[in-house]
């Protein structure tokens, strides 16, 4: 414990978390380790909650963001409910505590048992994404003998502005049914005696940093609740996604939540639904960070520096897939002339890469380096490529810190292995 401070930042010289020098845990778990903030997890939901406080809302939890079970259990005892997009984020919800009725399911291909066990579970909703999922569920439901709750995902043809592979919102993306087809679609399954059609769904990618398109994409699936609702269709709530961006880079502008709900909210109380939201990266991204280890360094023919690091992009992917930036700092900085590096992983891949031509103070092999804003997309995209143990995950709460994922071993990575 070497001070008072929330969140991460250096505290009397080293890089610590919530009070809890990082150094401390890695010299008990080893390197690489995930390192998250308890107290920035909670401030940071509490933020988002208060600024829809004004109108009925539910904020569902996106498991993708970051699925450890000690964070998903955290996310409830804070009144999250949960969006999960698979059947493994189902049972994840369900062995943190959630109900059925707290979970709504999401997502392409939903295979046949993942829609089955949805159907049977009775949960809040399941945002369908094709005809074709309709009549499965449809059929699932008369089976079983229940009334499925559904909604159906809407794809309003938004830019949301964000990284190519993370837009999921405009009319070539995979995602949701267009407004035409999805207002056709809506009408029919009010007509199914085994559905019973709750919402409208719409998420238009992650990482988004203004409010425009959000705003854009909630006008779109509001618009046509209006038109079901004079129908006689009588919806339950608008979902409107996550998405919600964080400032990477310094200097960079995102825009703040309140000003998010101050954007989206006029449009949902003309409806008069309660809206669900299923943020992921916002609350967990910046509360986590991975600490790991300078292994060794080596000159670039122009001068620059290499420095390798225990940690690469089987620990956090993020820059490897989308050209992401995120800080990366020394947790003890040594003083002298800084240098200028790319930071490596040790992944037989060039793309293993986690910082490109950083200035950072000199550093030398041992020396801990910790990256930043990697709570949300860091350990869930995880991989045991090049047969690497996957790391250690520690929560920082109340001065204390504990492993609420150990590091898996050798015989972990090969226990499938016939
Ligand atoms: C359907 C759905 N909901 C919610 C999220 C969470 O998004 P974010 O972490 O950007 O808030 C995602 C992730 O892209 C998603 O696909």
């Amino acid at each position: 414990m070497v001070g008072r401070m929330t969140g991460f930042g250096h505290d009397r010289g080293e890089f610590s978390c919530d009070g809890v020098a990082v150094a401390e845990v890695a010299r008990v778990t080893g390197t690489p380790v995930h390192v998250y903030s308890a107290a920035l997890i909670d401030e940071r939901y509490n933020a988002l909650d208060r600024s829809f406080a004004s109108w009925p809302h539910r904020l569902h939890y996106a498991i993708k963001a970051n699925a450890t079970l000690a964070i998903v259990r955290r996310m409830r005892g804070l009144g999250a409910r949960a969006d999960a997009n698979s059947g493994g984020e189902i049972e994840v919800a369900l062995r943190a505590g959630f109900g059925p009725a707290d979970i709504v399911f999401t997502g392409v291909g939903k295979t046949a048992a993942e829609l089955e066990r949805a159907v049977g579970l009775k949960l809040a909703a399941i945002n369908a994404e094709s005809p074709g999922e309709v009549d499965r569920i449809a059929a699932l439901a008369a089976a079983a003998g229940v009334r499925a709750r559904v909604a159906v995902r809407i794809n309003p043809d938004v830019e949301a502005g964000s990284h190519p592979h993370i837009s999921t919102g405009h009319r070539a993306t995979k995602f949701g049914m267009s407004l035409a087809e999805g207002a056709a679609m809506i009408r029919d399954m009010a007509r199914r005696p085994s559905l019973h059609v709750v919402g409208l769904h719409v998420h238009i990618g992650s990482q988004i940093t203004r409010p425009e398109p959000l705003v854009r994409a909630a006008e779109a699936v509001a618009t046509l609740a209006r038109e079901l609702t004079a129908e006689g269709i009588a919806l339950e709530h608008l979902d409107i996604g996550g998405g919600l961006g964080i400032a990477y880079e310094p200097g960079q502008t995102v825009v703040s939540v309140e000003d998010y709900a101050n954007a989206v909210l006029p449009v949902i109380r003309r409806t008069g639904l309660a809206v669900v939201l299923e943020p992921g990266r916002w609350i967990v991204g910046p509360a986590g960070v991975i600490v790991t280890t300078v292994v060794d360094l080596k000159r670039q023919p122009d001068g620059g520096w290499f420095v390798v690091v225990d940690a690469g992009m089987t620990d956090l992917l993020r820059p490897a897939l989308y050209g992401a930036f995120h800080g990366i700092e020394a947790v003890a900085p040594r003083t002298g002339e800084p240098i200028r590096a790319d930071v490596v992983g040790p992944v037989c891949e060039t793309s293993d890469t986690l910082g490109r031509d950083r200035a950072l103070p000199p550093v030398e092999v041992g020396d801990l380096v910790v990256v930043r804003d990697t709570g949300a997309y860091g350990a869930v995209m995880a991989s045991n490529y090049n047969r690497r143990p996957t790391a250690a995950e520690v929560i920082v709460e109340a001065g204390a810190w504990a492993v609420v994922r150990r590091r898996q071993t050798i015989d972990d990575m090969l226990q499938w292995d016939v």
